[in-house]
């Protein structure tokens, strides 16, 4: 059991680590791979169909024991038991965090305030394929008759970005004839532009909240409404063209949608942690029931390994621990993700809401402020656009940038030399980033003298190399849960509460004091600090 009344970095586990963080901290990874030349294979794991190269780690095996060994002092054995069985482990909100139930197979049986969650889940899942089959096959019609073409997903945060991301990811899995969109932003250009070319008549709005309370949701559902009844004139309309998915009947049914086209989740789902759930309707609908089921059956399959693998093995682990190796030693702050598959260009952006409105928190779940790093700032691009961007900072610049490279062996589309080329792209920059170029070599290449500076490539440079077969509905699924509990292990090292997200909840306070004094008609006073005053005076002026 660990001892929570030491402070972290008091533990005997922080402090070996401390110590051998002074003792191979400037050693090279091309010394690691001369020392250990059977490094590809022992800092590998392969498991679930994901190839999982931590080799070009600034590691050994001895940095391996002691993460490990710092977690299970850090009981992330037995805290990972206690969201898996439903323990209130969201403190701060009083709930339980069980999306992995989300994904549990119908036989499971997982215990909530005394009842089974399960069937509750798998009701609601389907309910779902019940009406993504009908929207899929043309039976769902709108208002005066027509099948829906295009679907709108109206939401924000986990309740845009999980959707938004699994259907680009898993657009070749998507049925080409309805058109998807997305709108999440309060900016009116973001609902503008996304209907802009369509049929309201052959159009449905998927309104997804959780609370059905976020400002941006609401605004834009309103809009939408507007937008439908402009063209449909008929309040009866909405029932055909509107559904909702959230956990509040009442505020579902007050915007006048019947709760029959509710699809409800639950408390113990978080936003972000969402995309399993109802909230995923849009998903289903574009890749349909059975993708989804197997969408499921990959985050299930990483649940599992979770839970029962030993940490050495754990990918989630590894990853979460690795991390943490580099944020909190090494003094990291980034960590990029670097898919190499288009599809996955949102990826990165999805992850930023799961990683740093999880572990971006500064004190820890009794409340005192932490005396180290938590939280890194995750960002990313797809291969191979960031090389000709952002890369030469990661190769060449002063600031260490551990990276995650994502690639598949098998293209979605074959077409010519083009996946071999982005496969030796990838595999390319993982080597170069660890290994880099020489002053000697350069030499030896007949560089000139006061050049060699300029292309030296110091290398040295951390990443992982996730290699998985094909970009399918089970391998998302296991890539998304692979994320989401290496986020977990690192909360439970830190000590933090992964599942609130009380740093957003001023800001939008703010914005419900300042939106009436750019709206009111008559001069209002204004008692905010002098720059927010002039700021707001010059818009009312100008607008
Ligand atoms: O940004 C705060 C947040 O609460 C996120 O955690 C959540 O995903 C998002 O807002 C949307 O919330 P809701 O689904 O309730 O509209």
């Amino acid at each position: 059991m660990a001892n929570n009344n030491v402070p972290l970095k008091q533990m005997p586990e922080w402090k070996a680590l401390e110590a051998h963080y002074n003792k191979i901290s400037k050693t090279h990874l091309r010394e690691l791979f001369t020392t250990d030349p059977k490094r590809a294979e022992s800092m590998t794991v392969d498991e679930l169909g994901i190839y999982f190269d931590y080799s070009k780690h600034r590691a050994t095996q001895e940095t391996i024991g002691l993460l490990v060994g710092l977690a299970e002092a850090s009981d992330l054995r037995e805290k990972i038991e206690g969201m898996f069985t439903g323990e209130k482990i969201n403190v701060t909100e009083g709930r339980a965090v069980l999306h992995t139930a989300l994904r549990a197979p119908k036989s499971a049986t997982i215990v909530l305030d005394g009842e089974n969650v399960v069937p509750h889940v798998h009701a609601v899942l389907e309910k779902m394929e019940r009406f993504a089959s009908r929207v899929r096959s043309g039976q769902w019609t709108g208002h005066t008759g027509k099948a829906i073409k295009n679907i709108v997903n109206i939401g924000i945060g986990g309740s845009d970005l999980g959707p938004v991301m699994a259907y680009e990811a898993l657009k070749n899995y998507s049925q080409r004839g309805l058109t998807f969109r997305f709108v999440s932003n309060v900016d009116g250009t973001d609902f503008a532009e996304a209907v802009i070319d369509l049929e309201p008549e052959e159009t449905l709005f998927i309104v997804a909240s959780k609370t059905f309370t976020t400002q941006e949701t609401m605004t834009n559902a309103n809009t939408a409404r507007d937008w439908a009844l402009k063209a449909l004139k008929d309040p009866a309309a909405i029932a055909r063209h509107f559904v909702a998915v959230s956990t509040n009947a009442e505020a579902v049914s007050k915007f006048g949608i019947d709760t029959a086209n509710m699809f409800g989740f639950w408390d113990w789902v978080g936003g972000r942690y969402s995309m399993c759930s109802a909230i995923g309707l849009s998903t289903m609908i574009a890749i349909g029931p059975e993708n989804f089921r197997a969408m499921l059956g990959g985050f299930h399959q990483m649940d599992e390994h979770f839970r029962t693998a030993p940490f050495e093995r754990n990918l989630p682990a590894l990853m979460g621990l690795l991390g943490l190796w580099y944020n909190n030693f090494f003094g990291a702050q980034t960590i990029a993700v670097l898919p190499y598959e288009q599809y996955l260009k949102r990826f990165p952006a999805y992850l930023q809401q799961l990683t740093m409105e999880s572990n971006g928190k500064r004190v820890t779940l009794d409340g005192t402020a932490v005396d180290y790093q938590t939280g890194a700032v995750y960002w990313g691009e797809p291969g191979t656009n960031g090389q000709h961007s952002f890369y030469q900072l990661i190769h060449q610049g002063t600031k260490l940038i551990p990276c995650d490279f994502i690639a598949f062996s098998k293209p979605a589309h074959k077409l010519g030399r083009h996946h071999n080329l982005l496969m030796a792209n990838v595999f390319a920059q993982a080597e170069a980033l660890a290994f880099g170029k020489t002053a000697e070599e350069l030499k030896q290449e007949g560089v000139k003298d006061w050049l060699i500076p300029h292309k030296t490539f110091e290398g040295n440079r951390p990443s992982t190399t996730m290699l998985m077969d094909e970009l399918t509905p089970a391998a998302l699924g296991k890539l998304v849960a692979l994320y989401e509990h290496s986020v977990f292990a690192q909360g439970a090292v830190w000590r933090v509460g992964p599942f609130d997200q009380w740093g957003v909840e001023l800001g939008k306070v703010l914005a419900g004091r300042i939106a009436p004094e750019l709206e009111s008609k008559t001069d209002p006073e204004l008692k905010h600090d002098v720059s927010t005053n002039a700021l707001i005076r010059r818009y009312r002026k100008n607008k």
